[in-house]
């Protein structure tokens, strides 16, 4: 156990070895860690499980540092396998205790484990004693699962925010101020991104919410990664600013290529913009992590996709590009497709499509290439770019 601040201790697993997450959605280069807490005041409160493969190791940890009998209730901030996924186990062995969650997190448990325990469901604003300091509880209903909410410690003015303000990031210390400030925001931002972007408005509205609580925030503690100590609202701020059409004003080129013609599209429409002073990066999407390309797509202002045409579509490799794009939600973005083809050349036009149906602004017809560019087709590429460049603005 580390403690955290006065009688609030993290009682975790780091996992420096995962580098999948939500099955193979996601990668985690950096490892993960699952964060529980301890509250030691007159009862003794955990707060969150861990993932359910680490059941064994959780509940013997459990014994050796607290002596699971000695726990006197439950908060399950949100009941994703990683958090709740040891429940069953732990219950069996303390069936009376109670579990303070959402009234979501009722029936996600309920789901779960079909298990009629004795659950305590509260809501924004409800406060439970346990000794000198009150749990205060927030419910971030879709922040980012039906069930999710965040647990405030009066006393210590500790924020337990669940996956709010994680990262999955491995680290020898569990503490932001002691931790590699870059890793540990690359980590934030990728999180975001790739699981927080599709519920950006109810983010803004929340941070706002939590704000006119006027809670002090000496701590947040989230259920992932490290734990922001010094100066807590930076990540609240910076969430502020990701959660506001956030770009860096980059072009982010995703393509694939089968011979090569639609990639020397991509290198020539990027030289286009480097010509009008707009940075660009190129990935091609049957050889990139996309977890990774879905972040730089967060990050940029513009979005451009490439692929040859095959049985009257684009690569396989893209499909998946743009069916993220559509659930991330993003806003404020612009987008144009290109392509080569040899007869039939659906593919720009699909994917074309696939930009505004994810509500990316395209207001360029695609650039197309037949068999192989010529160094005047380069020419005309490189002048696409130019456009699109212009049309960033
Ligand atoms: Fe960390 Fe939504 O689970």
């Amino acid at each position: 156990m580390i403690q955290v601040k006065d009688n609030i201790y993290w009682l975790g697993l780091r996992d420096w070895d995962l580098r999948r997450f939500h099955g193979h959605e996601l990668s985690t280069h950096r490892g993960s860690t699952y964060n529980t807490y301890l509250i030691r005041d007159e009862k003794t409160i955990l707060v969150d499980t861990v993932w359910t493969p680490y059941k064994d190791e959780f509940l013997d940890l459990l014994e050796k540092e607290v002596g699971i009998n000695n726990i006197d209730g439950i908060v399950i901030n949100h009941n994703e396998p990683d958090h709740g996924g040891c429940l069953e186990a732990l219950m069996d062995k303390i069936p009376n205790v109670p579990i303070y969650c959402s009234k979501k997190g009722v029936d996600i448990i309920k789901g779960h484990f079909h298990k009629d325990w004795n659950f305590v469901p509260v809501k924004t604003g409800d406060r439970i004693n346990i000794g000198k300091t009150d749990m205060l509880f927030v419910e971030m209903t879709m922040i980012h699962w039906p069930d999710s909410m965040m647990t405030y410690l009066t006393e210590s003015g500790v924020l337990l925010s669940n996956d709010a303000f994680g990262q999955h990031y491995c680290s020898k210390s569990i503490f932001m101020d002691e931790a590699d400030e870059c890793e540990v925001y690359q980590e934030a931002f990728k999180y975001y991104a790739n699981i927080l972007a599709p519920f950006t408005p109810l983010i803004r509205k929340k941070i706002a919410e939590v704000k006119a609580l006027n809670l002090p925030i000496e701590v947040i503690a989230p259920s992932h990664g490290v734990i922001w100590r010094k100066n807590p609202m930076q990540i609240i701020e910076k969430y502020d600013l990701w959660a506001d059409q956030y770009d860096e004003g980059f072009v982010t080129i995703v393509y694939d290529t089968m011979y090569n013609a639609t990639k020397k599209m991509a290198e020539a429409i990027a030289k286009g913009l480097d010509n009008r002073g707009v940075p660009s990066k190129l990935y091609n999407s049957a050889s990139s992590d996309v977890s990774d390309i879905i972040t730089e797509l967060f990050r940029s202002k513009g979005i451009l996709l490439g692929s040859c045409t095959v049985n009257n579509s684009y690569l396989r490799s893209l499909s998946g590009i743009v069916d993220s794009i559509k659930g991330l939600k993003l806003k404020g973005k612009k987008g144009a497709a290109f392509g080569s083809y040899g007869w039939s050349g659906e593919a720009p036009k699909h994917l074309s499509e696939g930009l505004k149906d994810a509500g990316v602004n395209v207001e360029m017809e695609p650039a197309v290439c037949k068999y192989q560019p010529t160094p005047e087709d380069i020419e005309d590429y490189i002048r696409f770019g130019e456009s699109f460049a212009e049309k960033l603005g």
